[in-house]
Parts: structure tokens; sequence; C-alpha cells
């Protein structure tokens, strides 16, 4: 495993992370319409990672099982939560880092969502439950919440690292000028600073390269890169078949001609280097990393056991400037 640094604290993460948006499904729903969770296979997928020196795990409050706008409670809502307590059981607590978020519905009442003091204050405890640990290492705002003042979240979150709840914070979706305004008020008001920005990146979607990048560079944060892999799309496998989940990439969901285009080049690209599209996009991502000089960790989404040591793989290919300034070629088209 290689392993680099949690943004610009001293704690040492997995160069990869696992996300746990999408658990392995069982392919069959409830009767709240939730789909059943193949924990087994989670476990083994877990276990796999874990073994092979992955030591950071991202989940939120809301995966799997999400309130919807104006629906009722659900009783699966934090069940990815769940399920991640469940797999760490046994496994020492010291060796693993773990990221959770805080700002979705989590029930329909007022505060039952955002970043106020008071729902912050609330869920964290929540997580701990479901999560069944006694501190979580990386807590994150998940989006904007324009009816709180930064100044309430920052100081919350940081007062969640001074009563030993947290270790260090972190945003995500937010506004590059939230961003800045986040680190203004920690400076101003002596608070913990973040560390980390989550944000949608790959080799497709690089719309951070505008200003986030810039942001996560002048403060020393780390990046940590969701949809590493277009929600599988990179991966080459919803080309012919156009039933990718991909919410986050619209454009790709419809899957153009001009996005077709360039998802074939790729995988025309990684043929010739003998690596699959899914190695291509995370070698990518590693290789931005280096150029950077920051820590950009993809979070990537393991829902088969097969997976696993394919994308892992990945930590293995350096791409050159040569391959680099192509793919640029090819997808900035
Ligand atoms: N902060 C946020 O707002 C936010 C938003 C979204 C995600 N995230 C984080 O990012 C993580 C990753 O998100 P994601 O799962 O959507 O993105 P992803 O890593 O881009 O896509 C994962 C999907 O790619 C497919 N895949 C993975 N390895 C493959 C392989 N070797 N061959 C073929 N297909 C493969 C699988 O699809 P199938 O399941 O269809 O096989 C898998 O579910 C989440 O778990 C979460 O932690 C954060």
């Amino acid at each position: 495993m290689k392993y680099t640094k949690l943004g610009n604290s001293g704690t040492v993460v997995s160069s990869i992370a696992l996300g746990t948006w999408h658990l392995p499904g069982k392919g069959n729903y409830n009767e709240n319409n939730v789909e059943n969770v193949d924990e087994e296979e989670f476990n083994r997928i877990f276990k796999k990672c874990y073994d092979l020196g992955i030591n950071f795990y991202d989940t939120s409050n809301i995966y799997h099982g999400r309130v919807e706008e104006n629906e009722r409670h659900i009783p699966e809502t934090g069940n990815s939560e769940r399920v991640l307590g469940r797999a760490i059981k046994g496994i020492e607590r010291e060796s693993l880092v773990i990221a959770t978020k805080v700002r979705g519905p989590m029930d329909t009442f007022p505060n039952s969502e955002g970043l106020s003091r008071k729902h912050i204050m609330w869920q964290i405890r929540e997580s701990l439950k479901r999560l069944d640990i006694d501190y979580v290492d990386l807590y994150q705002a998940h989006w904007m919440d324009k009816n709180t003042p930064v100044k309430e979240t920052v100081r919350t979150l940081s007062h969640l690292i001074d009563i030993d709840l947290v270790r260090y914070i972190g945003e995500s979706n937010h506004d590059a000028i939230d961003i800045e305004e986040f680190m203004h008020d920690s400076e101003i008001y002596n608070l913990h600073d973040i560390v980390t920005l989550q944000e949608p990146y790959n080799i497709l979607q690089r719309d951070i390269e505008k200003d986030k990048l810039k942001i996560a560079k002048k403060y020393n944060l780390g990046i940590l890169a969701y949809v590493p892999l277009a929600q599988g799309l990179l991966s080459g496998k919803y080309l012919k078949s156009n039933n990718g989940r991909s919410e986050y990439v619209p454009e790709l969901l419809n899957m153009n001609d001009e996005y077709r285009n360039k998802i074939e080049k790729l995988l025309e690209f990684s043929k010739e280097k003998e690596i699959s599209g899914t190695q291509l996009a995370l070698a990518w991502l590693l290789k931005r990393s280096e150029m950077e000089k920051i820590p950009i960790i993809p979070l990537l989404g393991i829902t088969k056991f097969s997976y696993v040591e394919e994308n892992l793989d990945a930590l293995n290919i350096n791409l050159n400037m040569e391959d680099m300034k192509y793919l640029d070629e090819i997808t900035l088209m």
C-alpha cells in the first residue's frame, strides 16, 4: 500500500480510500424501497481492502436509505454507518481512519438537517452510535447550509475536536467562497482548521481545477476525490448499455457522442498500456496528486469483491508526463 497525509495534518492515510455510498446490493428492495444490502459481500470487500493496507474509510449519516424531501423518516437512514460499524468489529480502532459527514435530512421535523450547532451536536452522537465507535477521525460538512452562518458551523465543528468526539474536520461541496470563509473564521477566532475538501474529481470532471484546487494548494489541504470512476462510467462497462447510476454526471448518463468518444479514447489508451479503464482513471488521479504536490485521494466505490485487486493495482501504475499530456488532449478537447 502507498500512504499519504490526511491533508495538512500529521495523520497518515492510504492513498486510496474506500467509500460506502453504494453498498453491494442484493438486487431486491424492502418495504421502504431501500435496496437490501449484501453485508457478507461488503464484509469480504472491507476485509480484503484492510488486509491490503487500506486504512481510510468514508461514509455519511445519510448514506443508504435516506430521507427524501417531504417524505417520512425511514428506519434505514444511516444504514451505511451501521454496516461499516459492524464490519470494523474486532479490528484495532487505532489502525483505522474513519470519515463521516453531517448535513443531510435525518428526519422530517425542523432542525433534523443542516449545519446548525443544534443539528451537528445531535448527529455526531448519532453517527458514533451507528458506527459504534467513540470518536470520528474526519467529520465533514456534507454540503452548504445557507440558513446557518458559516461562523456557527466552523465553531461547532472545531468544538467537537476540543471535546474529543472528532479528530479532524473537513468540508464537502461548498462554494469556493465559503471554503475561504471557513479558513478565515478559523484563523481569526483561533479555531481548528478544516484539513480536507471532498469534491467530485475524475478525468472527465475537472471543475475543481478552476478554483478549489487553488484553495487546496494555498492552505495545503487534502482533496478527497469522490466519484473517481465517474460512478463506474470510466470502467467502460456502460458504453453498450446506458444503465449507469450517474446522478453526478448527467452528461455521461445521457452518453452524448462527445462523452462516448472521450471514454472510447480513454479505453483505447488503457488497452495499449495493458491496464483497465478503472486503473487508468485511478492512476490519473494519483499522478495529479504528485503533480500538484497535495494529497488527492480517490474515494472509491467498490460493490463487488472481484473489483478490489484490479482497482488497488492502480497504485502500481505510474503514468508519465507524456501520458498525462495525451490524456489532456483527448479529454479536454
Ligand atoms: N461528498 C459527496 O457528496 C459524495 C458524493 C458521492 C460520493 N461520495 C463518496 O465517493 C465514494 C465513491 O462514489 P461512487 O461509488 O459513486 O463512485 P465511483 O468510485 O466513481 O464508482 C463506483 C462504481 O464503479 C463501478 N466499479 C468500481 N470498480 C469497478 C471495476 N473494477 N470494474 C467495473 N466497474 C467498477 C461500480 O459500479 P457497479 O456498482 O454498478 O458495479 C461501483 O459502484 C462514495 O462511496 C462516497 O464515499 C461523496
